[in-house]
C-alpha cells in the first residue's frame, strides 16, 4: 500500500514537467523560456513574448511580422457574440462576461483538431486577438454604447486602449500597458493555469480551457486581488491611516491584499517593474495620492510581516498602473486575463504534447457502513430560504 502525504493547496507538489517558465521565490527570479522577465519587459513586446511562450523561441523578424498580422486580422468578433453580450446585465462583473464570451467562441469555432499544429496556431491567434475585443466590447455595451471596432493601424496595446476609451492613447500609456501585459503573461503552475491544464487534459475544446482559467483567475486570492488592492487603498484614504489600518487587519487576522505569495518570499520581481512603470506614469500624468499610501503600506507590512516572507506581489502595483491608464476598477482582472491567455495556451499546448488526464487521489475522511435512515426518522438541521 502507498502512503500519501496530504499537502493543502498542493503546496510544493509538482503537478507537471514544464519548460515554459521558471520562478525562484527566494531570489526573486522569473524567466520565460529561460529569459529574465526584466529583459523581456525592457526589450520585448507582448506579442513577441506570446510567440516565445507558445513556440519556445523568439521569432525572427518575418515570423513576428506574420504573427502580428494574423492577430490583427482576427481581432474582430462576430456580431452574434456582441449581440449575446448586449443581453448580459450591465451590473454583472466583466470577468463573468469574459468567461461566458470566451466559452461562446467554442460555439463558433467548434472544429477540434488537437494534434494539428495549424489548428493550435489558429486557436492561439483567435484567442489572443479576440479576448481584448470582448473585454472592451462589454465595457462599452454596459455604458449603453456600441462596441468600437478594432483599428488596424494600432498596435495590440494601443488598440485595446482605443477600443476602451474611444480615442487613440498616448504612446507612453500604450507602451506601459504592453509591458504590464508581458509581465502578467505567464507564471508557472498558478491556480488558473492549473485549471486550464486540468480542463485541457480531458481534451476539451480550447475555448473551454480558457473559460475555465478565467473563472479561476476571477477569485480574490488570485487575479481578483488587483481590484481589491485599490479598494483597500481607497479605504485607507491617507498616509496617516496606513498603520492603524494595518494594525486593525492584523489583529483580526485578515489578509492585506496584494501581499504574500505561495512561491515568492521576497518582493515579486514583477512588482518591482510595475512600481517603476507607475512612477513613469505619475511623472507624465500627475501624481496619485494612492501611490504614497501604497509605498507607506509596503514599508509598514515589511516591518510587520517581512520575517514571514510577505512582500508585495504582482497585484500590488498593477492596480495603480491600470488606474492611471484610465482602466475602470472592475476591468483590472479582465486585463490580467488578456495578459495571461498566452501562458494558459502555452500550457494547453504543452499538456497536449504529452497528455495524461489529471486524476489525483484523495484521503477519505468520511465514515463507512453508515445506516440508511428512513426520512420520517431524520432530524433536519437545514435552515430554509425566506
Ligand atoms: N496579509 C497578511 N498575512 C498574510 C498574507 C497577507 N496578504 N499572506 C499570507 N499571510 C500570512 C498568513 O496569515 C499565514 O500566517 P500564519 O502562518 O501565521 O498563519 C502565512 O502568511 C501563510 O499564508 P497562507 O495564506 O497560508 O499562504 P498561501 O501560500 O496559502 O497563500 C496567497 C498565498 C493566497 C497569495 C496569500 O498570501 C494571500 O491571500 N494574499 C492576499 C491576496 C493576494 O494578494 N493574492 C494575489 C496573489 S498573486 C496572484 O495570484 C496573481
Amino acid at each position: 500500500m502507498t502512503a500519501y502525504e496530504y499537502r493543502a493547496g498542493l503546496e510544493g507538489v509538482p503537478a507537471t514537467q514544464s519548460s515554459i517558465s521558471f520562478v525562484d521565490g527566494q531570489k526573486g527570479i522569473l524567466e520565460y523560456r529561460g529569459i529574465a522577465i526584466e529583459e523581456l519587459a525592457a526589450k520585448s513586446t507582448f506579442l513577441e513574448t506570446t510567440y516565445l511562450l507558445i513556440w519556445g523561441e523568439l521569432p525572427s523578424r518575418e515570423e513576428l511580422s506574420a504573427f502580428e498580422n494574423e492577430i490583427q486580422y482576427h481581432r474582430r468578433v462576430k456580431y452574434r457574440i456582441r449581440d449575446m453580450m448586449k443581453c448580459f446585465p450591465e451590473s454583472g462583473h466583466p470577468m463573468d462576461a469574459l468567461q461566458a464570451s470566451a466559452a461562446a467562441l467554442g460555439l463558433f469555432y467548434s472544429r477540434r483538431d488537437l494534434e494539428n499544429p495549424a489548428y493550435i496556431r489558429e486557436t492561439v491567434v483567435r484567442l489572443v486577438a479576440k479576448i481584448p475585443t470582448m473585454v472592451a466590447a462589454f465595457q462599452l455595451i454596459r455604458k449603453g454604447n456600441d462596441p468600437v471596432q478594432p483599428n488596424d493601424g494600432l498596435s495590440y496595446a494601443e488598440n485595446f486602449l482605443y477600443m476602451l476609451n474611444e480615442k487613440k492613447p498616448d504612446p507612453l500609456a500604450a507602451r506601459i500597458l504592453d509591458i504590464s501585459l508581458t509581465l502578467h503573461a505567464e507564471h508557472t503552475i498558478n491556480a488558473s493555469t492549473f485549471s486550464a491544464m486540468v480542463t485541457a487534459s480531458a481534451l476539451t475544446d480550447p475555448y473551454a480551457v480558457v473559460a475555465s482559467a478565467v473563472g479561476t483567475l476571477a477569485g480574490p486570492l488570485h487575479g481578483g486581488a488587483n481590484e481589491e488592492v485599490i479598494t483597500m487603498l481607497e479605504a485607507i484614504g491617507s498616509v496617516e491611516n496606513v498603520r492603524p489600518y494595518l494594525e486593525d487587519r492584523l489583529e483580526r487576522k485578515a489578509k492585506i491584499m496584494g501581499f504574500g505569495h505561495r512561491v515568492y518570499k521576497v518582493k515579486d520581481p514583477r512588482a518591482i517593474i510595475l512600481q517603476d512603470l507607475a512612477e513613469q506614469l505619475f511623472e507624465k500624468f500627475g501624481r496619485d495620492k494612492y501611490y504614497d499610501i501604497a509605498t507607506e503600506l509596503e514599508r509598514a507590512v515589511e516591518e510587520k510581516l517581512g520575517n514571514k516572507g510577505i512582500y508585495p506581489n504582482v497585484d500590488f502595483y498593477s492596480g495603480l498602473v491600470y488606474r492611471k491608464l484610465g482602466i475602470p476598477l472592475d476591468l483590472f482582472t479582465p486585463v490580467f486575463a488578456i495578459a495571461r491567455v498566452p501562458g494558459w495556451l502555452a500550457h494547453w499546448k504543452e499538456q497536449l504534447a504529452e497528455n495524461r488526464i489529471f486524476r489525483p487521489t484523495q484521503i477519505y475522511t468520511g465514515v463507512h457502513d453508515a445506516p440508511y435512515i428512513p426520512i420520517e426518522e431524520r432530524r433536519s438541521s437545514m435552515t430554509t430560504m425566506e
